[in-house]
């Protein structure tokens, strides 16, 4: 069964390239983002884990936690960590998971057997505070992902599960928000004291609450 939005994530144990960990007790109530990718020592995959390690900061500063993972064993992701350094500058700042036996792929739906039955897909769970599910993508082995759109993703989820607002298209931090049409024009004085903009009675537009 597919792991659906607002379900609660799956805990599980692991081997990890800093240690064994208890995923739920290795978060520790906070966000977390939980990534495969299909293989260790391919080229897609290298650019991606240097990327995430530059981006580490950026993550931190939004309470979230990294964790990536393969189906390759924990000797060859240390290994491979040297690579990742050398060809990108960033080293390995986040824990890797094997998981040799596929088992967490498995339970998290990680393996696509019709794109391949050996490999995971590159999978991505944004996992809130209260550990259930907040987002899910799921890229092939052949496109690698764009992390800063994670972000923009992340800032969205943490925005907006606090205000009651939602975000439009292509919305950056700092843009203007939507006010969620379950809020009375009323309430939405209240609300959001320096007013709304209503485009349509079903989109009014206020500036971003927490700034
Ligand atoms: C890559 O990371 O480059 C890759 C991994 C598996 C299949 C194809 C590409």
């Amino acid at each position: 069964m597919a792991i659906r939005l607002g379900d609660e994530a799956p805990d599980f144990v692991a081997d990890t390239t800093e240690g064994p960990i208890q995923f739920h007790e290795w978060k520790a109530g906070r966000w977390a983002v939980l990534f495969s990718h299909p293989k260790d020592f391919t080229p897609v995959c290298t650019t991606e884990l240097g990327a995430v390690a530059a981006l580490r900061p950026e993550f931190d500063r939004r309470n979230v936690r990294v964790i990536g993972l393969s189906v390759d064993p924990v000797d060859s992701h240390r290994r491979w960590a040297t690579d990742i350094e050398d060809v990108t500058g960033h080293r390995l700042n986040f824990p890797l998971i094997a998981d040799p036996e596929r088992t967490i792929a498995g339970i998290y739906g990680m393996i696509h057997p019709n794109a391949s039955e050996t490999f995971t897909v590159r999978s991505v769970f944004v996992i809130g505070p209260d550990n259930k599910v907040k987002l899910t993508l799921t890229y092939p082995a052949s496109t690698g992902r764009n992390f800063h759109e994670l972000l923009r993703v992340i800032d969205s989820l943490q925005l907006t599960a606090g205000h009651g607002v939602a975000t439009p298209a292509d919305w950056e931090d700092g843009d203007d928000v939507i006010v969620v049409p379950t809020i009375s024009d009323e309430e939405a004085r209240t609300r959001f004291p320096r007013g709304f903009v209503a485009k349509k009675p079903y989109l009014r537009v206020t500036p971003q609450p927490n700034r």
